[in-house]
């Protein structure tokens, strides 16, 4: 076996072309995020350079976290949604035999219908109002109402619960209040970048498992299986026990980031005390809120849409619908990626673009 050299990554960082660039946008802050006011998806998909354009949008994603788009995209089918959330992933390169995540419950008969009244196992809807009764199941869990609500337990990276997570996430707003249900999304890059070489060293030395037990709890109370596999071979079962690196590498950029040891999916960090445990979830918890600056936040609009890389970015949803008229409804995809790593080879954002340490 040849040595590699210490300096070469595991997978060459992809860079944008050109084939965007026509499109109008504003960054959503410096750090993250970008808003495409006019841009129509429909459009994209019909353009000669359909593919091209589709990866340069992929790329914008992973080097932004999240990409906004605002005009509603009411010409866009479910099945558009799907193409596109699946091809972003395989034209960055995610292995080939991944796909679009299964939601584990879709066989739960309490299952969200979309707006036409049918389901799809790619599809996961958020129905305000419809979940109020889903999955009954998984409610009144002990200890659930012995705390005041934390809304720092909301961060979360999707899919977390596999083997292999999320990429790229897709979501669509139908519908939406006048007011509340913002998402929020931040940017682990920058978190990273944030933290201390000594600090950093640490980081990288963890890993937290990101067990799930609700779905195989879900799935006996309820009498049916557990869907399988769920977006790639190694998504399969009732395990939802895996454990990730708290800073991992982008396949795509290179760059490292900040992605497990906070929020709901996070059940433990490996290996330390469990005071130790709650020390450094607390210490990622207060990187993201004394870092508000590495935020960006979408209100949303009838129509709009998000499309977010969960391999740099972690996001929080905002429940507070329930204190104004209307239902908030939406539907999303989710591409699966392949399993996290760190790169040793890998540096942070700044280092890698040059730009001075915050
Ligand atoms: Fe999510």
């Amino acid at each position: 076996m040849g040595s590699i050299p210490m300096n070469t990554l595991i997978r060459e960082p992809l860079r944008a072309g050109k084939s965007i660039n026509h499109l109008e946008y504003v960054d959503v802050t410096p750090i993250i995020g970008r808003e495409y006011p006019t841009a129509k998806l429909k459009d994209m998909l019909e353009a000669l350079n359909a593919d091209e354009q589709l990866r340069d949008l992929a790329i914008t994603i992973c080097e932004r976290g999240v990409v906004f788009f605002r005009a509603p995209q009411d010409d866009l089918s479910v099945e558009e949604q799907k193409y596109i959330t699946d091809m972003l992933g395989k034209l960055t390169g995610r292995p080939p035999e991944n796909g679009l995540h299964v939601h584990p419950l879709y066989n739960d008969p309490n299952n969200i219908p979309m707006a036409d009244g049918t389901t799809d196992k790619n599809i996961y809807v958020i129905n305000s109002e419809a979940a109020k009764k889903l999955y009954a199941t998984m409610k009144n869990r002990p200890g659930a109402a012995s705390e005041p609500r934390d809304l720092g337990r909301e961060w979360h990276s999707d899919s977390l619960f596999e083997n292999c997570p999320s990429d790229f996430s897709f979501l669509r707003m139908e519908s939406t209040p006048p007011a509340g249900g913002d998402t929020l999304w931040v940017s682990g890059y920058e978190l990273y970048d944030r933290v201390s070489p000594p600090f950093r060293k640490f980081l990288e030395s963890l890993t937290a498992t990101c067990a799930q037990p609700v779905f195989r709890s879900a799935c006996e109370a309820g009498g049916y299986d557990v869907m399988s596999p769920r977006g790639s071979p190694l998504n399969v079962g009732y395990e939802f026990e895996p454990s990730h690196p708290v800073i991992r590498t982008h396949p795509v950029t290179g760059w490292k980031s900040l992605f497990a040891g906070v929020g709901l999916h996070v059940s433990r960090i490996d290996g330390v005390y469990s005071f130790e445990d709650a020390l450094i979830r607390d210490y990622v918890l207060r990187l993201i809120t004394r870092n508000h600056d590495c935020i960006a936040r979408m209100h949303w609009t009838r129509g709009a849409c998000a499309i977010w890389s969960n391999v740099c970015t972690l996001h929080a949803a905002t429940p507070d619908t329930h204190l104004v008229e209307g239902i908030r409804t939406g539907v999303r995809a989710s591409g699966i990626g392949e399993v996290p790593y760190l790169d040793p080879a890998s540096t942070g954002r700044r280092e890698a673009l040059g730009m001075p340490q915050f």
